[in-house]
């Protein structure tokens, strides 16, 4: 909320804006992953609260009565008790619950079949891909449209360096690795939209590295993934020159390409509810100010620099990105 507001007021009116009002806590938990995880941190957070209690206390007592009245216990017995049987006692009670939760993130047979999602985690944006859409994969970016109620399984991939999927409300984070495909299982039981981001320190824009989970009713699923499908080039299968010139070396314009391209598909991107990797609500003209701006909102981002277009070869670019 604070972020939000002061992204309103502040120089660069963007920053932040995705902020949005959902909350980004593993303690206020949404699925079966994530509850495992949050009931662990109460367990961690109210045993080391008793730790310290007891340690305040055993200090407290050495301090005042400078061993005038000896503790009611020996030496022995606090060395067995405080050095062995209690951090015996607490580390397996921290692993039975760590395991539990762990398993509640593994990609186990429950009886029904999940919803695949593939993720290629790149510096500094994420490649949605849904395997089957009508048919056919539906390539899209920064948003990921699942089913709420059924089982999800996000198939993470990496392209370059190591990054990080996490959905706090929803589970645990899983590394995307190049050269590894790693499965992450996320079950959201209330539909709505969830904030996510990469948590491993990737590079310079690791902190804009987010995306959105909006978790839909399953005829809303259907329609909405229709309509990004079908969000495709004109009708006589290009776009305007421009885009062509200009972007078209690294985005692609048709959700059904096919082949992954260096950047984010643009396809059905004015029906996405943020910009710039989770970064930026998709309000008419962000594209444009983008296109101007790209290396000032996303410093080091891998576009290239556009100064030399012509603006009115920009303005249609964007033009015809958000018409669409
Ligand atoms: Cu990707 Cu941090």
């Amino acid at each position: 909320m604070f972020l939000h507001e002061s992204a309103r007021t502040g120089a660069v009116p963007l920053a932040a804006t995705a902020a949005e009002q959902t909350p980004l806590s593993a303690l206020a938990p949404a699925g079966a992953a994530a509850a495992a995880i949050a009931e662990v941190w109460w367990w961690m957070f109210w045993g080391s609260l008793v730790v310290l209690l007891l340690v305040c206390a055993l200090a407290l007592h050495a301090v005042l009565r400078r061993g005038e009245r000896p503790l009611p216990f020996g030496a022995r017995t606090l060395i067995f008790g405080g050095g062995i049987a209690l951090p015996l006692g607490v580390i397996t009670v921290l692993l039975f619950h760590g395991v539990r939760s762990g398993d509640a993130m593994l990609p186990r047979d429950v009886g029904v079949e999940p919803f695949r999602v593939e993720i290629t985690a790149r510096q500094w944006w994420w490649e949605v891909r849904y395997p089957d859409v009508d048919g056919a994969p539906l390539y899209d970016a920064n948003e990921l449209l699942v089913p709420v109620g059924r089982p999800v399984d996000i198939v993470l991939e990496a392209d370059d360096v190591i990054h990080s999927f996490w959905v706090p409300r929803l589970g645990g984070k899983l590394d995307a690795i190049p050269g590894r495909t790693n499965v992450l299982r996320l079950t959201a039981d209330e539909s709505g939209v969830y904030r996510g981001l990469c948590a491993e320190f990737c590079g310079a824009q690791h902190a804009r590295m987010g995306f959105h989970l909006l978790a839909l009713e399953p005829d809303e699923l259907e329609r909405r993934l229709g309509e990004r499908a079908a969000a495709g080039l004109d009708e006589d299968g290009s776009g305007p020159e421009a885009f062509a010139q200009h972007c078209g070396a690294c985005h692609s314009a048709d959700g059904r390409a096919g082949e992954p391209a260096a950047g984010p598909n643009l396809a059905a991107v004015r029906q996405r509810r943020h910009l710039v990797a989770g970064w930026l609500q998709n309000e008419s003209g962000r594209l444009r100010q983008w296109l101007d701006e790209h290396q000032t909102i996303k410093p080091g981002n891998r576009m290239s620099d556009l100064s030399h277009v012509d603006p009115a070869e920009l303005d249609a670019i964007a033009e015809w990105l958000e018409g669409r």
